[in-house]
């Protein structure tokens, strides 16, 4: 069960048609990076479109611990008064962040170069999770880190009181690493670089940018660098949130399984950092329609309409997968309605995501019928074709909401129904997953 309610066990069955439009929530990278950039700025940030998923109302808590006022005017409509770069206060009390590394590991970073102590805990599923990915580059900040073994939560982190900027070459290509580096950044003086030998999402350069915040980035025979003036003066934004293309995968791939389906999904990101699922969908033969380009709170955006679509497998490369990290476990399950084998690459990151998803899914999918094979750092399935996969099994969630969401996709198209033991991470970040899919034809319930 998830850190804030009780398992809640579900079962997905063979659907007819889905149909409909899928108007999916706001992007979750971006609603964090809205709520910490406010808090950060003097002044009021208005954000529209925000997610309320479990986890971003976790970082508007930690926001309100550490000094900002954050206020909900209405659905997805919320106001940040902030503190300004360098002006958090001492939190009075534990942060329990949940299930959220990306809250935690940014914040830390939004902390690392102010003079005060913070403790972080969360989850058991966050409590296992790297964070001397994020401790390690911190320290050479001068922050200090008292964790459990291993850099793990729970953790006291002491900010620098005085910060010195950093230059760091990333060693897993990790945005939320990138993001903790640039925030910490903030209150350095002098300039902090980041070395990306693989591009990751970009929400923090963008938004930094769009706050006031000078970030350059070239491109270098080492990969994208990076380059933060510290010490800017950010002013308060108007952050329209797009909706979530991570989001946007479930109904997606769901209407690409289901015979007879056809879906739109209005106004989801297109940014190249976000893409690889879509890309890779094309390449199986998926029939996806981009409708209406445009831009929309400063990214990318188009309308999907999708149609079941009979599919081949491919192969995913290694310099993809940082583009469509979040995108795997769902993308296996589509791999398994397929002619032929997907080979996923240089995918190891799965292995430290809310769980090992390649585990997870390999376990789920197995006991659904569906041969897979896995290294550490590959996953690949062989597709048995439209109508052929057996189906039957009850999954293990491992407190991880896409592996939650997954399950319940492949359900919609086996032949025998597939449970779960726990839906309840599933409003980690998708709150309104289970009315938006039973209201396309999706036939889900809880047991
Ligand atoms: C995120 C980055 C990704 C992703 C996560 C959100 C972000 O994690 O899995 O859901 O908002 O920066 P990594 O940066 O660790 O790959």
């Amino acid at each position: 069960m998830s850190a804030h309610g009780q398992p809640i066990p579900m079962t997905a069955r063979a659907s007819g048609p889905l149909t409909g439009e899928a108007a999916v929530p706001g992007d979750k990278s971006i609603s964090h990076r809205s709520l910490i950039f406010g808090a950060l700025t003097v002044g009021e940030t208005r954000i529209t479109g925000l997610l309320e998923g479990e986890d971003v109302l976790d970082t508007a808590k930690a926001m309100r611990a550490f000094g900002a006022e954050v206020t909900r005017l209405g659905p997805g409509d919320w106001s940040v008064h902030g503190v300004g770069v360098g002006g958090f206060s001492e939190p009075e009390d534990v942060i329990d962040f949940g299930n959220s590394g990306t809250g935690v590991r940014l914040v830390m970073g939004a902390m690392a170069t102010t003079p005060i102590a913070a403790t972080f805990t969360g989850d058991a599923s966050l409590r296992k999770r790297p964070m001397g990915r994020i401790t390690d580059p911190l320290a050479l900040f001068g922050a200090r880190a008292h964790g459990r073994s291993k850099g793990r939560l729970p953790l006291t982190l002491i900010g620098a009181a005085d910060p010195v900027p950093v230059t760091f070459r990333m060693t897993v290509p990790s945005a939320q690493v990138k993001s903790a580096v640039l925030l910490a950044g903030l209150n350095a003086p002098g300039q902090t670089r980041v070395i990306e030998p693989d591009p990751t999402r970009d929400h923090t350069e963008r938004m930094l940018r769009g706050f006031g915040a000078e970030v350059t980035v070239e491109k270098t025979d080492e990969g994208n660098l990076i380059t933060l003036t510290g010490q800017p003066e950010l002013r308060p934004q108007k952050v329209a949130v797009p909706r979530d293309p991570s989001s946007a995968a479930f109904p997606v791939c769901a209407a690409l399984i289901v015979e007879g389906s056809e879906i739109t999904v209005p106004g989801v990101s297109r940014n190249a950092t976000r893409d690889g699922l879509y890309v890779t969908l094309l390449e199986m033969g998926a029939d996806i329609a981009f409708e209406n380009p445009r831009e929309e709170g400063g990214e990318p955006v188009a309308d999907l309409r999708v149609r079941y679509s009979e599919l081949k497998g491919v192969e995913v490369p290694p310099e993809r997968a940082a583009s469509m990290i979040d995108e795997f476990p769902v993308l296996s399950v589509v791999a398994s309605f397929a002619e032929g084998s997907t080979v996923m690459r240089g995918v190891r990151e799965l292995r430290v995501k809310e769980s090992d998803r390649i585990d997870a899914m390999a376990v789920g999918l197995r006991a659904c019928g569906v041969s897979v094979d896995e290294t550490e750092d590959t996953m690949t399935v062989h597709g048995m074709g439209a109508g052929a996969v057996p189906g039957g099994a009850r999954c293990v969630t491992h407190l991880d909401h896409r592996i939650a969401m997954s399950f319940l996709v492949l359900g919609l198209a086996t032949r025998a129904p597939v449970s779960l033991d726990d839906g309840s991470p599933i409003a980690t970040s998708f709150p309104v997953f289970e009315p938006l899919m039973t209201g396309l034809g999706a036939a889900i319930s809880r047991d």
